[in-house]
């Protein structure tokens, strides 16, 4: 098991004070903070191997490697096969409104495409867009109210002969719930549909695994898990190869390239593949990157079940604070490590504020998970929201918990 005093040390930003006290981050959904080695990477590409792809001299044969490398390298975060599954792309949303235009293209009125209550907006209201244009309606998976997570009932009211497309997230951003993929997969491949799975929120917490999870499609976002502002696509290579990109004539018509519009962010890609290459390093054995990765997640959960555990208990016990989604200890497990919950008697933006004013990042309103907090009747209020990293620390969650005990209490 990694320390995390040695984790923390890699992360020059956790060393920050703001009125002589350590920041804290607990605004990870939003964006990582990021270890040296990637920021070093970034910084070494571009000051040594600035150059164009496909060129016939020395600095563009190194940034075809760089990108090769960075294909590999997202191939094993992710469990794909082929490293031509991966696409990169400025972020998950502009890869996201890219891709259901080229697979709206394959619908036809009457056909059906099925959204989820429970996800970012990034991954809904591009499918309705792209359904509106293909003449093909939109199907909604409601959330149970109780506990925030997906309703696996509501999905199976969903699907049907007509379903074309599944978009789901395996992690709230809001809640933390986690969705369990593989049954997903199973029932939206029984009615021949295909499933698009938004693995932004989850990247960071838990190993991700496209061939057990058995998914069509899946996106990441690499400043979510300790990376630059670099987004992610996978897709069934036999699939990326069939489909119709819009793309310009003169670039690659094979994958990925095909689905990687105009000149790359190259130094910033690097540094995707040194921030897999930092998750791998933070389990203590394994041979190949692949194995590393698992036994690393491993590590991550159970280090950061600590941390919420933590977090919640000492939420519950704050009169005034009203938790949404799962808070039962034994079922800790099916959550990522992201709180939101309101303070009664202080608007979220509010206590946002008095938090930042102690040091303490933590967010507010509705991080774009608008299906879900429209779901939950908290528009436009929104809910405060907290989420742990691997480099949190239990001394980190105890002072924000001090912290939201006297903003609740002062407005008690
Ligand atoms: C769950 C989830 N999906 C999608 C997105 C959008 O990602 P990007 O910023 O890469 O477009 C976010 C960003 O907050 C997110 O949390």
């Amino acid at each position: 098991m990694f320390s995390v005093d040695s984790v923390r040390l890699q992360f020059p930003s956790l060393a920050r004070r703001q009125n002589g006290k350590a920041i804290i981050y607990l605004d990870g959904p939003a964006g990582t903070q990021v270890p040296q080695s990637v920021a070093n990477r970034v910084s070494e590409v571009l000051i040594h191997h600035s150059a164009n792809r496909s060129g016939k001299f020395i600095t563009s044969h190194e940034v075809d490697e760089i990108m090769d490398d960075a294909h590999r390298a997202a191939a094993d975060l992710l469990g794909a096969d082929d490293p031509r599954s991966v696409a990169f792309g400025p972020n998950m949303t502009t890869l996201t409104l890219q891709f259901s235009r080229a697979l709206a293209k394959t619908w036809k009125r009457g056909d059906e495409v099925v959204v989820s209550r429970l996800d970012h907006d990034a991954n809904f209201t591009p499918w309705i867009l792209a359904a509106k244009d293909a003449g093909a309606s939109v199907r909604m998976i409601d959330i149970d109210p109780i506990d925030a997570t997906l309703c696996m009932k509501s999905l199976a009211n969903q699907l049907g002969p007509k379903t074309r497309l599944v978009a789901v997230t395996a992690a709230s951003n809001a809640v933390g719930s986690l969705t369990d993929i593989p049954t997903i997969a199973k029932m939206v491949h029984e009615v021949g549909a295909e499933l698009f799975v938004d693995a932004v929120h989850y990247a960071p917490h838990r190993r991700i695994d496209v061939n057990r999870w058995n998914c069509d499609y899946m996106v990441c976002s690499a400043y979510k898990f300790f990376g630059p502002h670099i987004g992610i696509l996978y897709g069934r290579p036999e699939r990326m190869q069939e489909l119709k990109p819009y793309k310009l004539r003169p670039s690659p018509d094979s994958i990925p390239g095909r689905w990687m519009t105009g000149t790359q962010n190259h130094a910033c890609i690097a540094g995707v593949t040194a921030a897999i290459d930092y998750l791998a390093s933070l389990a203590g054995t394994g041979t190949s990157r692949r194995e590393k990765l698992d036994l690393a997640f491993n590590d991550i959960a159970t280090a950061e079940t600590h941390l919420i555990t933590h977090l919640i208990e000492g939420l519950q016990r704050i009169p005034g604070v009203k938790l949404f989604g799962i808070s039962d200890a034994d079922r800790l497990h099916e959550r990522a490590p992201t709180v939101a919950f309101q303070i009664a008697g202080i608007s979220s933006a509010d206590a946002a504020a008095a938090l930042g004013e102690q040091g303490i990042c933590g967010w507010h309103g509705n991080y774009y998970a608008l299906p879900l907090t429209e779901a939950l009747k908290t528009e436009p209020e929104g809910m405060v929201r907290l989420g742990c990293m691997h480099y949190n620390t239990q001394d980190e969650v105890a002072r924000t918990l001090d912290v939201i005990q006297t903003i609740a209490s002062a407005v008690a």
